[in-house]
């Protein structure tokens, strides 16, 4: 009910004359003095209890009623608010769809890993000093916070038969100091191919097709030779400067170049640990920072500013999607 008339209407039809009530009120004249006692006071709580219940009600319309009469009519409409995308995500979806287009799939693996997923079958033995270079959050002495997507190498080849690629996304987790340049949680995106036959020539054919999709045809890429327990031969992947175009400026330490990714063929021992014979397949690996890439394409100087929820930064980013 909406109204104070239609709850008049109301009222009268439960309390009026006519109502269920009136007529209990006229068949008491016919009870006995003693009956009449009973049913009188029955009667009359009921109507009081009835009457209390119209009253509140006739208070509540009567105050929606002044609350609307308050309204300024003349004031400008309230602008919904849409929230975005984070940067991050909408980039990673974007290096996800340019994989995809190239015959990549999906997969995922958990933030939690096992001394085994993260190292050990990463050819990183628990005296190894690359682990040094990957300071962990330690859950237990076999359980971590996984430090690179690379254990999601590990699934993939133990989930899938070769020949396969694959891309791997997600939240990594290192016990780094927060920087303008580090930060203790962030997103890589891991590539894997296992073929028969895989060179170094499949590696940086990918990589440049990627990178030209995702950074534009103009630029080019760069490999450097690197070290990864996991890879051999291993690489670092620099992409020329979009700021300077390779020519060096500030952006890029004026060397021309930025390093995006790390990447190399799977290491013989990788492939045995998860039971594939070496001799027989060959494969590439890539792992890149999706917030690393995010501000090298759009030029953002702090990588904390991802995470501060700063609705003017994130806003920013809407019309990328
Ligand atoms: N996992 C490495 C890192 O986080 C990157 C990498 C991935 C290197 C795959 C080679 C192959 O530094």
């Amino acid at each position: 009910m909406k109204t104070v008339d239609e709850l008049n209407r109301i009222k009268g039809q439960y309390l009026g004359r006519k109502s269920l009530l009136g007529d209990f009120l006229a068949q008491l004249r016919q009870l006995s003095p003693e009956e009449k006692k009973v049913w009188g006071q029955k009667i009359n709580e009921m109507k009081n209890r009835m009457e209390a219940d119209f009253k509140e009600k006739y208070e509540q319309l009567l105050f929606t009623k002044r609350k609307e009469m308050l309204i300024d009519v003349t004031l400008p409409g309230k602008k919904q608010w849409v929230g975005s995308f984070h940067p991050v995500l909408i980039v990673r979806d974007q290096v996800l769809s340019i994989f995809q287009s190239l015959g990549f799939r999906v997969e995922s693996g958990p933030e939690i890993e096992s001394d085994f997923y993260n190292f050990e079958a990463l050819n990183i033995p628990p005296d190894h000093p690359a682990r040094d270079d990957q300071d962990s959050f330690y859950l237990s002495p076999n359980w971590l916070l996984r430090t690179h997507t690379s254990p999601g190498q590990i699934r993939a080849m133990q989930k899938l038969t070769p020949p396969f690629k694959v891309v791997v996304p997600g939240r990594c987790y290192r016990r780094d100091a927060f920087d303008a340049t580090h930060s203790p949680m962030f997103h890589q995106i891991e590539g894997l191919v296992v073929a028969t036959s895989i060179s170094m020539g499949d590696l940086k054919g990918t990589v440049e097709i990627f990178v030209r999709r995702f950074f534009g045809p103009q630029r080019k890429i760069r490999f450097r030779p690197s070290y990864f327990p996991f890879t051999e031969p291993s690489a670092e992947v620099d992409v020329s400067c979009g700021v300077c175009q390779g020519e060096g400026c500030r952006s890029c330490g004026y060397t021309g170049w930025l390093e995006i990714m790390g990447a190399g063929l799977v290491h013989p021992q990788v492939f045995e640990k998860v039971g594939y014979d070496p001799k027989k397949v060959r494969g590439f690996a890539f792992g890149m920072g999706i917030e690393r890439i995010t501000m090298l394409k759009f030029g953002i100087a702090d990588i904390r500013w991802f995470l501060e929820n700063d609705v003017n930064f994130l806003e920013q980013f809407r019309t990328w999607r």
